[in-house]
C-alpha cells in the first residue's frame, strides 16, 4: 500500500521500540496515528511528543474487548483506519518443559491473541471501505529453530503462519487488503536489552564456564547442565553486537508495505538460516517416503 498523507495508522505495543519508532516514521509521512499500549503514562507522553494528529489508547492487546474499543475509537476520532500494526510482543524464556502454564498463556495471549484481535476488530472496517493493510509482528524466531524460548518461538511462529492465511483469504475476498509479516532479527530496544543485559555479565570470563545465575531459569540447571548449555551463551551476546536502530527497523518495514511483501527482516543476511529449517523439514518428508 502507498504511504500518503491523510492516512490513519493504528500502532499497538507504541510506548517502546519498534512500536515507537514505527509511529514517529509515519508521523513523519504526515499519516495521523493511534498509538496503543498497556502502559497508559508512557504511550501518552509519546503521542503528545508526536504533536497533533495523534491519538493514545491504554489497552491490552489479549484483551479482545478492549481491541474492539480500540477499533471504535479510532473510527470516532478519526472516520478511517488504513493500517494496522498489531506490533506488541512479549517474551519467555525456559526449556519447554520447566516454562510455566501461566506463562505460556500470558505470552500467547499478547503474541497470538493479541494479533488475532487486531485483525478480528480492523479488518472488517478495511474491507468495508476496500482499501487498507495489515502487518503483523514476528521474529527471525518465527522462521527459524532455536532454543530455550519456546513460547516466544512458538508463538511468532503462528504469527508468521496467521499472515500467511490472512494474506491468502484476503487475496481471493478482499484483493484491496495486504498483509506484511515483519521478522526482525536483533533491534535495539528494551525487549532486546532485557535479554542481553543479563548474559553481557556472564560472558566476562571468555572460554571458561561462567558462574551459574541464582535467579531466572538458568539457576534451576543442574552443573552439568549448566556446563553444557554456558557455550550457548555466545549467541545470546552475539545479538547486542548484530542490534540495529530502531528507527532503521521501522523505515525497513514501511519499504515492505509500500512494497506489497508479504515477509520483511530487519537482518536479511540471516535467511539462509530459515531456508536450512525449510531444507530440513523437506529432507525428512522425503525420507518419509
Ligand atoms: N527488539 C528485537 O530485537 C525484536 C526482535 C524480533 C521481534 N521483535 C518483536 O517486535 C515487537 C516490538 O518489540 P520491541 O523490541 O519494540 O519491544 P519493547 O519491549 O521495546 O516494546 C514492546 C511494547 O509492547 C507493549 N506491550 C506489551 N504487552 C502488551 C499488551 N498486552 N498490550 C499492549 N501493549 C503491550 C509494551 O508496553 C511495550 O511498550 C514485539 O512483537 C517483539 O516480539 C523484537
Amino acid at each position: 500500500m502507498k504511504l500518503h498523507s491523510g492516512q490513519v495508522a493504528v500502532v499497538t505495543g507504541a510506548a517502546n521500540g519498534i512500536g515507537r519508532a514505527v509511529a514517529e516514521a509515519l508521523r513523519a509521512r504526515d499519516i495521523r496515528v493511534v498509538l496503543a499500549d498497556l502502559e497508559a503514562d508512557a504511550v501518552a507522553e509519546v503521542a503528545a511528543a508526536l504533536g497533533p494528529d495523534t491519538l493514545s489508547v491504554p489497552i491490552d492487546v489479549a484483551d479482545a474487548a478492549q481491541v474492539r474499543r480500540l477499533a471504535d475509537t479510532t473510527m470516532e476520532r478519526f472516520g478511517r483506519v488504513d493500517l494496522v500494526f498489531n506490533n506488541a510482543g512479549t517474551a519467555a524464556g525456559g526449556p519447554v518443559w520447566a516454562v510455566e502454564p501461566e506463562e505460556w498463556q500470558r505470552v500467547w495471549g499478547v503474541n497470538v491473541q493479541g494479533v488475532v484481535n487486531g485483525i478480528r476488530a480492523f479488518v472488517p472496517l478495511m474491507i468495508a471501505a476496500g482499501r487498507g493493510h495489515v502487518v503483523n509482528t514476528s521474529s527471525l524466531a518465527g522462521v527459524t529453530t532455536g532454543m530455550f524460548n519456546a513460547p516466544y518461538a512458538a508463538t511468532k511462529h503462528a504469527v508468521v503462519s496467521l499472515t500467511e492465511t490472512l494474506h491468502g483469504e484476503l487475496s481471493v475476498l478482499a484483493p484491496g487488503i495486504g498483509a506484511t509479516v515483519v521478522c526482525p532479527g536483533p533491534v535495539d530496544t528494551r525487549m532486546l536489552r532485557s535479554i542481553t543485559e543479563g548474559i553481557e555479565p556472564l560472558l566476562a570470563d571468555g572460554d571458561s564456564t561462567p558462574p551459574q545465575p541464582t535467579e531466572g531459569w538458568l539457576a534451576s540447571l543442574a552443573p552439568d547442565q549448566w556446563a553444557r548449555f554456558a557455550p550457548a551463551l555466545g549467541a545470546v551476546g552475539q545479538l547486542a553486537a548484530e542490534a540495529i536502530p530502531a528507527a532503521r527497523a521501522a523505515e525497513m518495514i514501511l519499504a515492505a508495505v509500500e512494497a506489497d511483501r508479504l515477509y520483511v527482516t530487519t537482518h536479511p543476511h540471516w535467511a539462509p538460516q530459515a531456508s536450512d529449517r525449510v531444507a530440513a523439514i523437506v529432507a525428512d518428508m522425503q525420507a518419509s517416503a
